[in-house]
Order: structure tokens, then C-alpha cells, then sequence
């Protein structure tokens, strides 16, 4: 019986690029999915940009365009890079869509209407220089529970706790450093602790119902509490303007908070292909429903997904997911990914460089797992691997026996046997490799499909085509060992599509064959067939590649030049403003140190009537000391441009009085001796540095 399947990954950000990290989720998704397919089931797999919050509207705020803008090119940018890794979404949506607005709205007004929903003013931090209210990932501070430092205001990264931001010790705002200060604000919630709630996530989250792993059922466990001791605390999901996010219907100026409509986007997602296909939306999403629905995940995004989704969904009257199958975290030669080591690798860098997406399916699924284990990208071992395994084994098994039939045979083939060893012990071994695939154990699968190849490899060794070639009267001999061989490749490239899916596609060609399907392990080529001219399928990987990919993400990390600045300096130009700003000499340490410099952040910026040069900035260096500076910087810069950043000031320059007041120090910014050619240019340390830092 097919199956109907409803499958997703997470939604990613619309605010960065798609990096390998991200691709452990969609590959291991897409193997998935393209397995359920290849074995005769409906599947649809929907996914989408994530694009609400405030990080986007910050993002967007800094490069100067609107936050549809933002998103619509990031769009773009996400879709190319899951294409190229040939990640097939039957949708890949936003959630900055009307079906998921729709669908939010639904759910809020079922909740409230089953008493889910509670408003309570509550005090939230409030960025007093920014002037807006902060979201959790923008106040920092040391996690409540395990003490580490510099975590999230909503859920720690080093023990995975999930808390308000007020639990955080000593916070501050990660946008302008400043300390965030407690405001009233009225604020929509929903009542996860309600009795109901609780008894519905015991059940869902038991061991028992099986919709998570066990260790994720563990976790869950530790997250609720023991029994009668009801851990879940109300989550609120509404957020004061400023926000990007859709506005909560029967309050104005109230928005949702991007993780209350972000799982929702899954729905509005599948919403969209529904629509487009003719499919039956209620069929896969209400109570009862006989489909399956599996969402992919990252452990990070646990907590979300299996307890403020199922029952948000169920006490809003719709099914709940069927499992919930989180992986790990990848790190990349041991470690976390880097930027100064050049690990942190985007997808568009990889493709760029010229290495095939396949390679890197390839070597996750080897790896893959149905736990929520890390899983690492050694570099050397996957050169190795994917040139031993992919190149040495399974390509090989084709390039070997192909030719001979093209010049010999004219390219057809004769009887296959069937009760051949090797033939045999692929076909019985695909139900097993179905099973891994079904059970996520890709890793186990390879492991299995390799030592299939290893078989298949021993067959043709041992009836030697090229030596049957060179003899006289072994025409017969030569054909049926290029045929077993051809249809032993065959077998081995169903079991491998799910990862593989462009080499099977040229493979398919190649033998002049209809797509191939899981149940085709049950047949052979016809004698007779006809196939067409071998082409190269893949090629080693070449060490060197991998050099130039963490080059290139090294190279990622050169600061761009300003909008406003003039083209790039030529070497000569460098030379020519070196040589106009003489030297000067040697100065001792304690002579350096006695100027104190510090980190500021421009919180003001404005003209100064009657100045044609200068820009009045108002600086705060922290704990809320703030500084006016009279800037001669204006033939460089548009005073709202500069306002939220961070630039370098020298902080005990003793004050001056100019004709249009105070002057309390001194901004640094670089430039040749006139100021004019090629310009001027604030000094701005890298992100992470904080008001009030001294530079040394
Ligand atoms: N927008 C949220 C998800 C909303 S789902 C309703 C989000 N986005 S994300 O871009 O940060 O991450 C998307 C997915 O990629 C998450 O499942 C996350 O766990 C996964 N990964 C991001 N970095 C990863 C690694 N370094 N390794 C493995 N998976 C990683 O979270
Ligand atoms: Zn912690």
C-alpha cells in the first residue's frame, strides 16, 4: 500500500547563506524523501525561507533596504544552493506568505477560542539607545543554569536550557552593548502550562508514542519535570513594534513572534504546492489523519519542535507530527566551524570551486545516523573515502565492462544470469538497504552497498574481460561477463540513488534505461538491450580543491569596502598616500599607552548648522558614558549612515571648546594628507567588539 508522506526540513534563515553545516539537515532530508519516492510512495517534501524578526529587519536596516527586499534576494540565493546540492523540495516557500499569514491567524483564534491564549503585561528588556524592545538572541548574558558565558537570552547553547532573557545574569544588548533596561508591555501567551497542555506533551513526548528518539525523548522527559511536578512555563508569542512578522489580528501594533508562525510556514508551504497540485490540505493536516508527517531538525531546534508545535497543533484541532527526527551538529576536521580557519564553507563557495555536490552527499550519508550524534567533515578522509568508495568501486565496476560491449557487441547486451553469486546477493541485500534507508541508518546503508560493490568487483577480477578480450573464441564468454557486469552496475545504482541522484540520471542514459525505481532490483536487461557509449560518471576528487575551497572561505572574511567609498585602491595609489604622510618616529610603549582609545558607538550623528566640514556625533562608550564629538568627516559621510555604528575614538583627548560647543575627543579615521583623495575612512573594529572596549 503507498503510503502518504508529508516531510520537512527546517526552515532556514533569511538572513545568511546556506552553508555545509545546514546541508547535513537537507542532504540527509533528500536522501529521505528521494528513497520514499523511489519505492512507490506519495511523498512531498515542502520547505522555506524563515523570514520574520528582527535579525532580518536589523540585517536589512544595515544595508539600507526593506526587509521584503532582503528576503527576496535571499530567497534566490537559498534556492540556487539547495538546487545545485540537489536538494528536490516539491516547494521551497516563505513564510512571509498569505497561506502561512492564513494559517497563523487560524491557529492563534482556535487556541484562544479553546482558552489557550492569556495577554499579561509583562517587563521586557528594552534596548534605551537602540530604542526598541530586544529579542531573546539579542540580549546576552551568562546561561541561568550551567553558567556559560555570552549565551542567548531564549536557550542556552552549552547545555541546552531554554529560559526567559530576565534569568540571564549580567545581560546586555548585543545590538548596541548598552544595558538593556526593564519596560511594561502588554504580551500574548500561550498557556503551555495549562493541565491540558501538560498531559497531552507526557503523552506525546513518552517513550512509548515513539514520535522522538530516545534520546530526544530523554531530554523531553528532564524539559517536563517528573510527574505532578509540571516544569512548562506559558510561551509568549507576541512581539512590540518595531518588528517584521505579521501583526496579531485583534492587536494592533502586536506581532507574532517569529517561532510561533516559523513551524507554520511548513503548513503554509504545503498550503502553496496543495494549491498547485490539486492536493487535499485537510487530508494531511486534520485530527486524525491517516498521513504521515515527519519534520527533519538539528538538535538545537528540539525544544521547539517537540513540545510549542504538537501542541500548538493539538489543542488547535489538527493531527501532530507522526516523528520528529533530529541529527547533530557538523564540525569540519574535529571542530567547530571557523571563519579564520576557513571551515565555516558556504554552499556557493563549494560549488564555485568546482567540487560535485555529489561527493559531499556522498560522504554525509557515510557518516549519517538515526541519532542526534555530531557528525565530522575530515577532509582528508573525505578525499579518500569518496575517491576509494565512489571512484574505486562503484564507478570502476561500469568503466570496465563498458567498452567492450560498444566495440564489440554494438552495443547490446546478451542474457544476464540471474543465479550469478554476485547478482543474487545484491537483490537479496536491497530489502536491508531499504530498511536503512527507512530507518535513516544511511551510514549502516553504505557500509553495505560498498561491501555489495566489493562483490561486484570480485566478479569481474575474476572472469577478467580484458584478458577474455585478447583471446580468440571467447566472444561468447566476454559478452556475458560485460553483461553481468553492466546489470551488477545497475543493481548497485538503485541502491545508491537516493544519494546519487545526478550520477543514476547519467547512468540511466547510459544504459538507455527508464528512471529507475526501487522495485526495478527485481528485474535484469533484456538480452538484446541496447545501450549507449560509456561517458565519464565521476571524477576523482583532487586534494587541491580542497585547498582553494578553504582558501575561498578565508578569503570571504576581506573586509568589503564601504558603500561610500571610492573604488579600490590601485598599488600605486597606496604607494602615492604612504609616501605623502611622512613617518613618524619611534614613540616608547608607555607613551602609546597613555592615550586611552576606546570602542564607541555613534548613537547620534547630525549636521552642525553653519559647519561645512564637521558632524556633531554623540558617542556612548559604555555603562552609559557618552561623549560629543565634533567630526570632520563630513565630506566622507551622511550623518544617518553613520548612526549604530561602532567606530574607535581616543576617549581622554582633554576637551576643546569650539565655536559650536564642547568637543570631548576625537574620532580615528584614515585617510592622506588632504582628506580628499582617495577619502576618508572611519576606523570600525570587527563585529563583536562592544562600547567601552579599550584598544590596545
Ligand atoms: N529558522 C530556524 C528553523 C525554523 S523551523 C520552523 C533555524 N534556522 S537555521 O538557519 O539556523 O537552521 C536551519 C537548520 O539547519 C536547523 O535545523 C539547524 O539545526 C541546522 N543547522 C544549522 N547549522 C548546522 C550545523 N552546523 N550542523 C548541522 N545542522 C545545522 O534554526
Ligand atoms: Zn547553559
Amino acid at each position: 500500500m503507498p503510503r502518504k508522506i508529508l516531510v520537512t526540513s527546517a526552515l532556514p534563515y533569511a538572513n545568511g547563506s546556506i552553508h555545509l553545516g545546514h546541508l547535513v539537515e537537507y542532504i540527509q532530508t533528500d536522501i529521505w524523501v528521494r528513497y520514499q519516492k523511489m519505492a512507490g510512495h506519495e511523498c512531498w517534501y515542502v520547505c522555506a525561507d524563515d523570514t520574520h524578526g528582527t535579525p532580518i529587519m536589523l540585517s536589512a536596516e544595515k544595508e539600507g533596504i526593506t526587509p521584503e527586499q532582503l528576503i527576496a534576494r535571499v530567497h534566490g540565493e537559498h534556492a540556487r544552493d539547495f538546487a545545485g546540492f540537489g536538494v528536490a523540495f516539491d516547494n521551497y516557500y516563505s513564510t512571509h506568505s498569505a497561506e502561512t499569514r492564513d494559517c497563523a491567524n487560524e491557529i492563534y483564534r482556535r487556541l484562544k477560542a479553546a482558552g489557550l491564549i492569556e495577554t499579561r503585561t509583562i517587563e521586557q528588556y528594552y534596548d534605551p539607545v537602540k530604542q526598541m524592545f530586544l529579542p531573546d538572541r539579542f540580549i546576552k548574558g551568562e546561561c541561568p543554569k550551567c553558567h556559560a558565558k555570552d549565551q542567548y537570552g531564549d536557550n542556552c547553547e552549552a547545555c541546552g536550557a531554554a529560559y526567559a532573557p530576565t534569568d540571564l545574569i549580567e545581560p546586555y544588548s548585543a545590538v548596541s552593548g548598552a544595558k538593556p533596561e526593564l519596560r511594561a508591555s502588554e504580551h500574548y501567551f500561550f498557556k503551555l502550562s495549562d493541565p491540558r497542555c501538560e498531559a497531552f506533551l507526557r503523552q506525546y513526548t513518552s517513550h512509548g508514542n515513539g514520535a522522538l528518539q530516545p534520546e530526544a525523548a530523554n531530554k523531553m522527559q528532564e524539559w517536563l519535570g517528573a510527574a505532578g511536578e509540571n516544569k512548562l512555563t506559558d510561551w509568549d508569542i507576541s512581539r512590540d513594534a518595531p518588528y517584521f512578522g505579521f501583526e496579531i489580528p485583534d492587536a494592533p501594533g502586536k506581532y507574532f513572534y517569529v517561532w510561533l508562525d516559523a513551524p507554520i510556514g511548513y503548513m503554509g508551504s504545503f498550503k502553496n504546492l496543495c494549491a498547485r497540485r490539486g492536493l487535499d490540505f485537510d487530508e494531511f493536516f486534520q485530527a486524525g489523519s491517516t498521513t504521515e508527517l515527519y519534520h527533519f531538525i538539528g538538535k538545537d531546534i528540539l525544544y521547539f519542535h517537540a513540545l510549542f508545535w504538537p501542541a500548538e497543533l493539538a489543542h488547535a484541532g489538527y493531527r501532530t507530527p507522526t516523528q520528529i527526527f533530529a541529527h547533530g551538529f557538523l564540525t569540519v576536521d574535529g571542530a567547530k566551524m571557523s571563519k579564520s580557519r576557513g571551515t565555516f564553507i558556504t554552499a556557493e563557495s563549494y560549488l564555485n570551486t568546482g567540487l560535485n555536490p555529489e561527493w559531499l552527499r556522498y560522504y554525509y550519508a557515510a557518516k549519517l545516523s538515526a541519532t542526534m550524534e555530531d557528525i565530522d567533515l575530515n577532509l582528508e578522509d573525505f578525499v579518500a573515502r569518496v575517491n576509494a568508495d565512489l571512484v574505486g568501486k562503484y564507478v570502476n565496476i561500469a568503466s570496465r565492462a563498458a567498452g567492450f560491449i560498444s566495440k564489440r557487441f554494438a552495443g547490446r547486451l546478451t542474457v544476464a544470469d540471474a543465479d550469478l553469486p554476485a547478482i543474487r546477493a545484491i537483490r537479496e541485500a536491497a530489502a536491508t538497504v531499504a530498511e536503512l534507508y527507512e530507518a535513516r541508518e544511511f551510514s549502516k546503508a553504505m557500509r553495505e552497498i560498498m561491501a555489495l560493490a566489493d562483490i561486484a568487483n570480485q566478479y569481474v577480477d575474476s572472469v577478467k574481460p580484458w584478458e577474455l578480450a585478447k583471446q580468440e573464441g571467447k566472444e561468447t564468454e566476454l559478452h556475458a561477463a560485460c553483461t553481468n557486469a553492466l546489470n551488477l552496475f545497475r543493481l548497485l545504482t538503485i541502491l545508491l540513488k537516493p544519494v546519487l541522484p545526478a550520477v543514476a540520471a547519467r547512468v540511466e542514459t547510459f544504459l538507455n534505461i527508464a528512471p529507475l525505481a526501487w522495485a526495478d532490483v527485481g528485474q535484469l536487461l533484456a538480452a538484446g538491450h541496447q545501450i549507449n557509449a560509456y561517458e565519464h560518471l565521476m571524477t576523482r576528487v583532487d586534494a587541491k580543491l580542497i585547498e582553494k575551497l578553504i582558501e575561498a572561505n578565508k578569503a570571504s572574511l576581506a573586509p568589503t569596502p564601504e558603500s561610500h567609498s571610492p573604488q579600490r585602491h590601485g598599488q600605486q595609489q597606496q604607494a602615492a598616500v604612504a609616501a605623502a604622510s611622512p613617518w613618524e618616529p619611534f614613540c616608547a610603549i608607555e607613551e602609546f599607552n597613555r592615550i586611552d582609545l576606546r570602542v564607541a558607538r555613534i548613537v547620534k550623528a547630525d549636521h552642525v548648522d553653519g559647519a561645512d566640514k564637521l558632524i556633531r556625533l554623540t558617542l556612548e562608550l559604555g555603562a552609559g558614558e557618552m561623549r560629543n564629538v565634533f567630526a570632520g568627516i563630513k565630506s566622507a559621510y551622511d550623518p544617518a549612515a553613520l548612526v549604530g555604528r561602532l567606530t574607535v575614538m581616543v576617549a581622554n583627548l582633554a576637551p576643546r571648546k569650539m565655536k559650536f560647543g564642547l568637543s570631548e575627543g576625537m574620532v580615528l579615521a584614515a585617510s592622506d594628507v588632504d582628506g580628499q583623495t582617495p577619502g576618508l575612512f572611519l576606523l570600525a573594529p570587527d563585529s563583536g567588539a562592544i562600547p567601552g572596549m579599550r584598544v590596545k
